[in-house]
């Protein structure tokens, strides 16, 4: 039997699956990945490391590290999904803010906080007043719209990273006002590597990778009606805008944080008095849903 004739077999096997969608998926699964292992000539011993690496990546795997995710995360896959799953025009004026990716450190039931609220529970950081408005694709206010925000502080993590931070620390969700504006006090993110004391931090340590992100706050902004976005917003002066461990980084997320020296004017509530902050204006525009 050839190569080409096993490769045959198992994909006239696969035409009995009843589900069009996921014969079509199979197919092309088989296809490439019997095209990868032939390309590339896998030995017995490269397909058993193959084996073990996947085998690691499940293991290490809980509730709270998603270490497949991180792979997918790492191989570009995660961003290729979003890609190909949003409009080729979302970014640009008139069109819907850019997506990427969600990330491992996204916890459900932040709690709901006021407009102007502080998102730091403790010190975390420099303080950073966040502000801008949500509209639609035409420019309209969108009044209520969601804004559920997650960053991490001067130590590099995120609260659900750390088990001596406060749980809600550097989270929160806002609503934004009548004229579809929001604002609160965070902090400047810092860089920071994700996590590469598992399998995937190995792999991108033997592909002389580096595993850091660079500077962002995340956010999922949704309203009735409306697509949600699960989007950053990065930090212009990060080293990492060029090579993002998890090729993340779109232009149109990219924003410069503004500096204040102490005493230049007056700082938002809950900047601690002689202290310099940073301010950024971020706008959001959400794309009808469909239907
Ligand atoms: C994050 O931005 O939180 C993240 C995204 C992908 C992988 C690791 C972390
Ligand atoms: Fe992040």
């Amino acid at each position: 039997m050839s190569a080409a004739d096993l490769t045959g077999a198992v994909l006239e096997r696969l035409q009995a699956t009843p589900d069009p969608r996921l014969r079509e998926v199979m197919t092309a699964l088989v296809r490439h990945l019997h095209g990868f292992v032939a390309e590339v000539g896998l030995s017995r011993d490269e397909w058993l490391a193959a084996i073990r690496f996947l085998t690691a990546t499940g293991q290490i795997s809980t509730d709270q590290r998603q270490e497949f995710i991180l792979l997918s995360d790492t191989l570009g896959v995660s961003m290729l999904v979003d890609l190909l799953a949003e409009p080729a025009e979302s970014g640009r004026a008139g069109f819907a803010t850019e997506t990427t990716v969600l990330g491992p450190f996204y916890v459900e039931h932040s709690p709901a906080r006021e407009y102007g609220a502080s998102i730091a529970e403790r010190p975390s950081g420099e303080p950073a007043w966040y502000t801008g408005r949500v509209t639609d694709t035409d420019g309209n206010p969108i009044a209520g719209a969601t804004l559920d925000v997650w960053q991490n502080a001067d130590d590099m993590l995120y609260a659900v990273q750390n088990p001596d931070s406060p749980p809600d620390n550097l989270r929160g969700v806002f609503r934004t006002r009548e004229d579809g504006s929001f604002a609160f006090l965070g902090v400047r993110p810092t860089d920071y590597p994700i996590p590469a004391d598992g399998p995937v931090g190995r792999l991108l340590a033997r592909t002389g990778r580096h595993p850091w992100r660079p500077a962002h706050i995340h956010v999922i902004v949704s309203a009735p009606g409306y697509q949600t976005v699960a989007t950053h917003i990065f930090d212009a002066d990060s080293r990492y805008l060029t090579s993002d461990a998890v090729f993340a980084v779109k232009s149109s997320l990219v924003r410069t944080f503004e500096r204040h020296e102490p005493g230049s004017g007056p700082a938002p509530d809950g900047v601690p008095p002689g202290e310099p902050w940073y301010s950024l204006r971020h706008d959001f525009r959400l794309g009808r849903a469909p239907g």
